[in-house]
């Protein structure tokens, strides 16, 4: 069986301060949770303190990119190995918005996806269509690039250590989720890409996460999908209460 796994994607949200009084609060709310996982990913620069004030919590620390090479000239960049150092466990690659803003390409999430896994760290791999793509019907030809482009060269044993994130981009922020029929047939799709790729066996226990706009609202009908197995959530998972609720989906 798959354990749901819960995590908050802060994004630019949150100074070192503030971050670790969250979590706090976070950490005495939750402490009898034991059924799923529970992660955090604050800005890079409050992962050392997060860390240290989750260090005996069930929430785990992951991080919200990372670059593909451990250190080098890369001017504003952070490596896995230094995220690890400072005490994250799990990465989130390909996110939306990196793809967006910051021109992140499959080739570039592939790099750093072997890095990740290099330096024993766990990824949270993200794709999704935009809105245009899902009106013009290729939605699911969009996800079978990404994933074949973010998964080249990248073996059945890793697949232990890769979370993969269904993020419409249309529902990331706007409040407009996917319907849970929509959100499950294309969890269907990315799963049957992974039996296909690799096996039936590493594809059944594969956790697909959904985000986009999920809030204490409508994660239960969410996660009543059958390929739904989590959920990766960012504007609701920024106040305790809404992100309680999250994880007590
Ligand atoms: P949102 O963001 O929950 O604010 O839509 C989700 C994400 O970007 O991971």
């Amino acid at each position: 069986m798959r354990k749901p796994v819960i995590a908050g994607n802060w994004k630019m949200y949150k100074s070192p301060k503030e971050a670790v009084a969250f979590v706090r609060e976070l950490d005495a709310k939750l402490k009898d949770v034991k059924d799923r996982e529970v992660l955090v990913c604050p800005p890079a620069l409050a992962i050392p303190s997060v860390a240290e004030a989750l260090s005996f919590s069930n929430i785990q620390v992951g991080a919200q990119d990372a670059h593909w090479e451990n250190e080098g000239a890369y001017t504003g960049n952070l490596s896995p190995a230094m995220l690890k150092a400072a005490g994250a466990k799990t990465i989130i690659l390909g996110h939306s918005e990196k793809r967006q803003y910051d021109a992140e390409t499959d080739e570039r999430i592939n790099r750093k996806l072997k890095n990740v896994l290099k330096n024993g760290l766990r990824a949270i791999v993200c794709v999704g269509e935009t809105l245009k793509e899902r009106e013009t019907g290729v939605t699911e030809g969009v996800i079978e690039t990404q994933l074949k482009g973010c998964f080249s060269g990248i073996g059945l044993g890793d697949l232990a250590s890769i979370i993969v994130a269904y993020e419409p981009v249309w529902a990331i922020g706007t409040g407009k989720n996917a319907t849970p029929e929509q959100a499950n047939e294309v969890h269907a799709f990315i799963r049957k890409w992974f039996a296909t790729r690799y096996n039936q066996e590493a594809a059944t226990a594969l956790r697909i996460q959904y985000g986009g706009s999920v809030k204490p609202e409508n994660i239960k009908q969410l996660m009543a999908q059958p390929e739904i197995d989590g959920a990766l959530v960012g504007g609701a998972s920024l106040k305790a209460d809404s992100f309680e609720a999250l994880v007590r989906f």
